[in-house]
């Protein structure tokens, strides 16, 4: 059994292997098996990758979305819940309010648990897509400057994705963001002018309001970066610009058209691929 909780945990070859997979698509039949989807916390993309991804590979789902409809609401705890879910089924994917939670799970389930989200924590399928999708443009990652723009601070996908990419060296990794938002520990710049130019690898992240506790901060910084055409004329025309998504004003949607914009046009479909491939090296026999 092997769990997947943080990017942390994947060497070099891990991700190659799974990679391999996902570039080749050439699946395994999961018949038989079954994934329980528990999302205590929305999720457009994440879920409807995992449940497609499961369904598209032969194997069953237990789709939960939203935990209204389960017996949390009569005070099931949650150690309860994930056992009770990991004798039904033959994977957990879980996303979670709280940073933690997915390691939490883990503990208590008898079966791999993939953490699909943690609070402010780690996202490390979003991460593998993003990085799939980086590959996809430049073979030597070593020639690429990453700048992450946005709530870096609550952004589990960056955090996750800052990990993966440790391990392909990039030239320069750059982030930017409202002094407020910035990781801590990490040196950052409020000034994306400056950096635009050298650019390859264009992140930008949503500020998330979900996790402010003053609605007037958010307020605040909400629209402090805002991706727009003026913006993409000073970024290399080999440069491409992501999103996890979802976007809300981040980016403006005339930016959409851009050949360089790949958060609809790659990164979705790369996240199925890739966790097609994740599951069928966690649960093919
Ligand atoms: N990127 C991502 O995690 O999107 P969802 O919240 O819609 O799953």
């Amino acid at each position: 059994m092997k769990h997947i909780l943080s990017a942390k945990d994947f060497s070099k070859e891990d991700i190659e292997n799974v990679f391999a997979l996902a570039r080749k698509k050439v699946w395994p039949t999961l018949a038989g098996k079954v994934m329980a989807a528990l999302f205590y916390e929305p999720s457009t993309r994440t879920y409807g990758s995992f449940i497609s991804a499961m369904q598209r590979l032969g194997g069953g789902i237990i789709p939960i979305s939203g935990m209204g409809n389960t017996s949390v609401v009569k005070g099931e705890t949650f150690r309860d819940t994930v056992e009770t879910f990991s004798k039904l089924s033959d994977i957990i994917v879980i996303r979670h309010p709280e940073s933690g939670a997915a390691h939490i799970a883990a503990e208590v389930s008898t079966v791999p648990v993939i953490n699909a989200g943690d609070g402010t924590g780690e996202h490390p399928t979003q991460a593998l897509l993003d990085l799939f999708t980086i590959q996809s443009h430049f073979h030597d990652i070593s020639e690429v400057t990453v700048t992450f723009v946005g709530d870096l601070k609550n952004g589990r996908t960056v955090h996750s994705l800052r990990s993966l990419l440790s391990l392909y060296h990039p030239k320069k990794v750059h982030f930017v963001s409202p002094r407020e938002l910035a990781i801590p520990g990490i040196t950052g710049s409020d000034n994306l002018e400056e950096v635009l130019p050298e650019t390859d690898v264009l992140y930008m992240t949503r500020v998330q309001k979900e996790r402010f506790s003053d609605p007037l901060s958010y307020e605040r910084l909400k629209d402090r970066f805002r991706v727009t055409s003026a913006t993409m004329k000073k970024l290399k025309k080999t440069a491409i610009l992501m999103h996890p998504l979802p976007r809300v004003t981040e980016i403006a949607t005339d930016v959409d058209r851009d050949p360089r914009a790949v958060y609809f046009r790659e990164q979705i479909k790369n996240g199925l691929y890739v966790r097609m491939a994740l599951l069928s090296l966690l649960l093919a026999t």
